[in-house]
């Protein structure tokens, strides 16, 4: 084999569709990479296509948008292909160079000085009992107080465990856990809990053995 193309979901939460992902792109001949919180990586599926002979990689982005998860797609594509140059990458049906931007910036050298972390669970259950509108509105509260991420890191994970408190939002490093978030709610967290340092009162326990 020669040629390959491979079909990588850009989305954090395309893990949950792994299944159906690897139908599709089974029926297409294809095979399937993640470019975040899925395996293969997509560097895992070059390495193992490399070792089989391939010599020309298409890579497809899945996604509608996602134009930031894109440009990564290509920086993690030249990365690879820095140190394999013998294989040709294409992205999107343009070349990858090895020139692209690394994968390392002075940016993102230090642990950053937030005050808070908060996670917001994407898994399967809080992501159909509404967790895209709780991070929407998590994000938008913050943003309209002036809040970024140097003041609340938002992170987007995949189950916490307590799913039948969905959607569930998690404070740290207060160790507030918190159940049935909707965007009133996910406002509420914002305004007492990261602003006026008061967490709410109706906190999940933590279960400690
Ligand atoms: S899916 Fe959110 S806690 Fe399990």
């Amino acid at each position: 084999m020669s040629r390959a193309v491979v079909l990588v979901p850009l989305g954090v939460d395309a893990g949950r569709y792994a299944a159906e992902l690897a139908e599709v792109a089974a029926a297409t001949g294809a095979s399937l990479a993640f470019l975040q919180a899925g395996s293969p990586s997509v560097t895992d599926e070059l390495d193992r296509l490399a070792g089989l002979g391939v010599r020309q990689v298409e890579l497809v982005g899945l996604g509608l948008g996602a134009p930031t998860a894109r440009s990564w797609l290509r920086r993690v594509a030249g990365h690879w292909r820095r140190a394999r140059p013998e294989v040709e990458v294409l992205v999107g049906g343009r070349a990858v160079t090895g020139e692209e931007a690394p994968l390392r910036s002075p940016a993102w050298e230090d642990v950053p000085g937030h005050a808070h972390q908060v996670l917001v669970c994407r898994g399967p259950r809080c992501s159909a009992r509404g967790s895209a509108a709780t991070s929407a509105a998590l994000d938008a509260e913050l943003r309209a107080r002036g809040l970024g991420d140097d003041d609340v890191l938002v992170t987007q994970t995949g189950c916490l465990f307590p799913c039948n408190q969905a959607p569930v939002v998690v404070v740290h490093p207060d160790d507030s856990w918190y159940g049935g978030v909707d965007p009133d709610r996910a406002r509420a967290i914002v305004a007492d809990h990261l602003v006026g340092g008061l967490p709410l009162p109706d906190r999940l326990p933590r279960a400690r053995p």
